[in-house]
């Protein structure tokens, strides 16, 4: 097993973070509210306007803070709400293909297995095709001060041409379990340069390049990520930077792509599977842990692959970090312990992809997916395994530089992909579909024989779109008459 680093390698990568929305570098961990504003602009001048007082207040929570900030505010665009923004036609030309089509073009939509239950046709408002999402405002607080900082927001809205669509509201729960009831978020990528990565101990594994996540940085292959840009002559107010050895400014440094998906959770049927499949509680636990690759607490099937070392204690930062440290190969080359088709092993399949450890740690490294999610709606009552017909699932967001590369590739490869890693006719068993509705196979690789699941749809899309996360210069820039 690689061992954990203590401490980290010096990184000689200068982040701006002054200049880099706040919620890129951090998950905000002690702030575990969120509400999430769909906006659709009105009228460009106010918008710009209300754009300009929020930068000049310092409302947008840049990167850059010493103490932890008491709320955040990040603010995210679609295609439409540039063009909404009146942003000149070069840049709008210039961003990457999948963000200028967005997550409903028709041969997205198959590639992303958006079909069927999860067809855009079937979403809730506002993802309906007559309506326009432009913007995205989150809101980030304590339980406490949740609701005051919707209100200043919710109150500056109309006034500022800009209408109020669609508002969610997400948390991280206490023990951050997910519905299902694991915990959620533990392998997450640092990034190099980032305060986490300085502070904190970081895996080996998770330091990940910055051109990963931030574009203007170099990424894991040694290239600077695709970034979109403006004329010299269309930055009169130069609030962008140069892009080096061109006549253009660089409108992406410092900015990102956040992927967005609202992912139902039917938890009743999830237990249900579960009761009707399996006679003891011990065995019911360990499949349910098998699809997802760690026992609720969290701890990985490859270090415990009999027993929840924790039950249902927290686990501590500590118990987290070493509960990252793990790959695959030595320990468990056959999917003995997690089986190659669980969530964990599919979304990143570390040192396991084929037969070359190096070549899978390296196409990993450039999958990852910095997660900023939370789960929205009531948990189910511990035991009931009858749909009380309340909303609940997850609010999924990713943070990445490219996101055919990354999201793209990790829901189509392989959440999606029956064949991947040599499996034949899987899914992801905990959030894969069958497009004709049938259900799906997972085997549990087991000896003397191997178990077969046979599974229903746990989850159903809801929405989603792509967003792009402006630099604070970037902002100005859209800002600006
Ligand atoms: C309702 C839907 C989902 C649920 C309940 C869920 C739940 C979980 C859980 C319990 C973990 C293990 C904790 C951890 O390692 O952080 C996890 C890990 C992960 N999930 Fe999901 N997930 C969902 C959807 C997705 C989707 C749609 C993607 C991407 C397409 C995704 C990507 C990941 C990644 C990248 C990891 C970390 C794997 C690793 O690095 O070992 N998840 N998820």
């Amino acid at each position: 097993m690689p061992s954990a680093e203590t401490k980290n390698p010096p990184s000689d990568i200068a982040l701006d973070l002054s200049d880099i929305q706040g919620i890129i570098a951090s998950g905000y961990g002690h702030l575990s509210h969120s509400r999430y504003l769909f906006l659709q602009i009105e009228e460009a001048s106010k918008a710009k306007g209300w754009l300009r007082s929020l930068l000049r207040d310092r409302h947008i929570t840049s990167s850059l803070w010493g103490e932890k900030p008491p709320t955040a505010v990040n603010l995210a665009v679609t295609y439409a709400g540039l063009q909404a923004l009146e942003a000149p036609a070069e840049l709008l030309q210039s961003f990457s293909k999948e963000f200028i089509e967005g997550m409903t073009e028709p041969n997205r939509t198959r590639q992303l297995g958006d079909f069927g239950i999860n067809a855009p046709d079937r979403w809730e408002q506002p993802w309906q095709p007559d309506t326009t999402v432009d913007l995205l405002l989150i809101l980030q607080a304590t339980a406490a001060d949740l609701g005051a900082l919707d209100d200043a927001y919710r109150a500056q809205l109309g006034p500022n041409g800009l209408k109020l669509l669609a508002v969610e509201t997400g948390y991280i729960p206490v023990d951050s379990r997910e519905h299902f009831g694991f915990h959620d978020s533990i392998s997450q990528p640092a990034i190099e340069g980032s305060p986490k990565a300085e502070k904190t101990r970081i895996n080996a594994q998770d330091l990940i390049k910055a051109g990963e996540f931030i574009l203007g940085y170099l990424n894991e292959d040694g290239n600077y990520p695709s970034t979109p840009t403006v004329p010299v002559a269309q930055d009169p107010t130069h609030s962008l930077s140069l892009l080096p050895q061109t006549a253009l400014k660089d409108f992406g440094r410092n900015g990102s792509y956040l992927v967005y998906r609202k992912i139902a959770q039917d938890v009743a049927g999830f237990r249900r599977y579960f009761q009707d499949t399996f006679s003891t509680p011990e065995e019911r636990l360990l499949m349910m842990s098998k699809i997802v690759g760690r026992w609720p607490s969290g701890a990985p099937l490859v270090q415990a692959p009999d027993a929840d070392p924790l039950g249902d204690r927290l686990p501590d930062n500590d118990f987290l970090a070493n509960s990252n440290d793990f790959a695959y190969g030595p320990e468990d080359p056959q999917g003995f312990r997690c089986p190659f088709s669980s969530h964990i092993r599919r979304t990143n399949p570390r040192d396991s992809l084929g037969q070359d450890a190096s070549e899978s740690i390296k196409s990993s490294r450039r999958r990852r997916l910095l997660r900023r999610g939370a789960v929205y709606g009531d948990p189910l009552p511990e035991g009931v395994i009858e749909d009380d017909g309340q909303p609940r699932g997850l609010l999924f967001f990713c943070i990445n530089a490219n996101i055919r590369r990354q999201f793209e590739f990790v829901q189509q490869s392989w959440v999606n992909a029956p064949t991947f890693n040599g499996l034949y006719d899987e899914r992801d068993p905990l959030v894969g579909y069958n497009p004709d509705g049938s259900l799906r196979t997972a085997i549990v690789p087991k000896e003397p024989l191997s178990q077969s699941l046979s599974l229903p749809n746990f989850v159903t899309l809801k929405g989603g779109a792509y967003f792009f996360l402006p630099s604070l210069s970037a902002l100005t820039f859209l800002a600006t008459e």
